[in-house]
Parts: C-alpha cells; sequence; structure tokens
C-alpha cells in the first residue's frame, strides 16, 4: 500500500477551507492507502511565543481530526513533539542542506518579509529541515501538498537524494502529489484569496466551531458580483462560483450542475450555508465530546504517537548508523 504523508500545525481555529480541501480527503484516503498525519506542533514554534497556545491548539486540532472521521486504527495521527526522532532527525537534515538551498525557500522570503522588523527566528529559516524529517522519517512515498508546499517536498527530495549519494541508500525519495479532490475554498469576503486563519476579517472565513446562525450571516454577506445571473466562471465570477464550488464540496455534486439550478444569488448563498451547517453539526457534537473526555483524546494520540515511533526510531536508527555515529 501506498505510505501518504502530509501534517497540518496546529495554529489557530480550523476552517472549512482547512475541512474541505485537506481533512475529508485525509478521511477518504485512510481507506486506500497507508496514511500517515502528524500534528506539527514544532512547526508552529516558529511564529508562535506565547506560553500555552500551541498546546490549545494542538487539542483543539486533534479533536477535530478524530470528529471528523480520521480512525486511530487506520490512520496514523500523532503530534510531532510526541516523537522526539523529529527533532533528531531534523539536525542530520540541516547538515544535509546548504545554506543557499533554503534561503531560496519562497515561503522564507515571503515570511520573513511580513515579520519585518518583529523577531525573526533560525527555527523560520530552518524550517524545510524539519520538514524532510517528518517525511523521510516514515518512508513516505507520496506527500499530497498545495502548490505553496511544493517547494518543500523538492528540497527534501534533494536532501534525501544527497543523504543517499553520501551514505548509502536510507531513505526514500518522496514525490509531491496532487491531493485528491480537495476542494478550494475562497475567502468568502475576498474570493480570490484563499480561505484562511489569517484574513483580514472572520466574516469571510467559516470556522469548523461556528454556530449555524454565524455560517448563515457569513454566507448571507458572502460577495458576489454586480451582475445577477448564476453561473460557473472563476474568472469572472470568483465568488459565486466560490459559492458553488462550496456547495458542490458538500453534496458530492458538480458545481456547473448546481449552477443551473439556481437564478439568484440569495438562494445560492442560503443553499450553501445550509449544506455547511448540516456537514458541521455532527463534527461539532463529536468535537464537543472529546474535548469533555481530555484522557479519551490523550489516548487516541497516544495509540498514534506509538505507532510513528515505531516507525520513525527504526529511520532515525539507520540514517545513523549510515552516517556512522558511534553507537550508544
Ligand atoms: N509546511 C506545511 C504547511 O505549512 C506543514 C508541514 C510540516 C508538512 N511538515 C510537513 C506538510 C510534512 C506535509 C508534509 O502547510
Amino acid at each position: 500500500m501506498t505510505r501518504v504523508l502530509s501534517c497540518i500545525q496546529p495554529t489557530g481555529q480550523v476552517h472549512l477551507g482547512n475541512l474541505l480541501g485537506a481533512l475529508r480527503p485525509w478521511v477518504a484516503g485512510q481507506h486506500t492507502c497507508d496514511a500517515y498525519h502528524g500534528i506539527v506542533d514544532l512547526h508552529a514554534l516558529t511564529v508562535v511565543d506565547t506560553p500555552g497556545v500551541v498546546g490549545d491548539d494542538t487539542l483543539e486540532l486533534a479533536a477535530v481530526l478524530f470528529a471528523v472521521g480520521l480512525d486511530p486504527e487506520l490512520a496514523t495521527v500523532f503530534v510531532q513533539s510526541h516523537v522526539p526522532e523529529h527533532s533528531q532527525l531534523s539536525w542530520v537534515m540541516e547538515c544535509t542542506v546548504s545554506y543557499g538551498e533554503l534561503s531560496r525557500m519562497v515561503q522564507f522570503k515571503d515570511k520573513s518579509a511580513s515579520r519585518e522588523g518583529a523577531f525573526i527566528s533560525a527555527g523560520l529559516f530552518t524550517y524545510p529541515a524539519l520538514q524532510a524529517a517528518d517525511i523521510l522519517l516514515y518512508d513516505a512515498d507520496e506527500v499530497p501538498v498545495g502548490e505553496d508546499q511544493r517547494q518543500h517536498v523538492e528540497i527534501t527530495r534533494d536532501i534525501a537524494i544527497r543523504f543517499n549519494h553520501r551514505f548509502g541508500d536510507t531513505f526514500v525519495v518522496p514525490e509531491a502529489v496532487t491531493p485528491p479532490a480537495g476542494a478550494r475554498v475562497m475567502d468568502l469576503q475576498d474570493p480570490t484569496s484563499k480561505m484562511s486563519k489569517s484574513s483580514t476579517t472572520d466574516a469571510g472565513c467559516i470556522y469548523v466551531t461556528d454556530p449555524a446562525d454565524v455560517v448563515m450571516k457569513k454566507f448571507k454577506r458572502a460577495v458576489t458580483d454586480s451582475e445577477t445571473d448564476v453561473r460557473y466562471d472563476r474568472e469572472a465570477k470568483p465568488g459565486v462560483s466560490n459559492l458553488l464550488d462550496v456547495l458542490g464540496a458538500v453534496t458530492g455534486r458538480p458545481p456547473t450542475e448546481l449552477a443551473d439550478e439556481f437564478t439568484q444569488y440569495g438562494p445560492l448563498k442560503v443553499a450553501a450555508a445550509e449544506a455547511v451547517v448540516e456537514l458541521l453539526a455532527p463534527i461539532q457534537a463529536r468535537r464537543a465530546e472529546l474535548l469533555a473526555d481530555r484522557s479519551e483524546l490523550a489516548r487516541l494520540l497516544r495509540v498514534g504517537a506509538d505507532k510513528a515511533r515505531t516507525v520513525a526510531a527504526a529511520t532515525l536508527d539507520r540514517a545513523y548508523s549510515a552516517i556512522g555515529l558511534l553507537p550508544a
């Protein structure tokens, strides 16, 4: 079975874009591949420095992952910091990648520019080395990523190939793949930008925890355009097309076909909102249950950490002996 790994950072609340674009495809994928999913809390440290925040966000994200339907018996769901091999292999990765390669990472350039004048951690710079460790520790064949993360998978491949060349065949060289048909959800207030927790206002972002009335209000206020016809055209009608995409993703129907069923924006907004409310209701209920039972949540994460550690420890061992570090 193909081993697939994808990870998500616990920064802020989970939103509809995460849910439809990543988490639901993960749930589907656990039946068809050997899936590893890390909640990468150490990556979040590159930008978070307030005590307690990362832990709370990690717990929240874990609750949502299980509420959405990830099954610890099928997929390996773990918290990165529970598997110390990530930090250990990360150093080896740092010594296998060059300063020049890390300097060319677009995400580093963007993130450090946007933090101008603020604290820019060295971790923000070496971030791809930790990500390479995440991937290579699990002998992942495939890493489904969006465009923004392709470069990080490319550098991981380069690191793996270089290491294998220097020290002998040790790592599986992973492939970046396009994620399976997850919807790309845009900001309801700015439908040319991806829905994101860092958007300027909350009005364009549907959180998994939003109650029904808030979801309805956000959809009703969604930006459309000054024409009046409903048609699926991402270029000319990004707002309307986004509503159709959301409705399509939730109902499993093609957005172009849905477009024929609406003649006005109002009813389309209401239909999208109702579909999302219905999708969220059972997830919200299960999330609340899990968060009320912290020991169960901790148990589920221990199952994942144990499975992850078994694989990760063996890979780290292989890497250390390939290098020829003196055995302890
Ligand atoms: N860098 C990824 C992001 O910001 C998160 C991530 C960390 C990741 N490690 C990974 C994604 C390994 C895929 C595989 O979205």
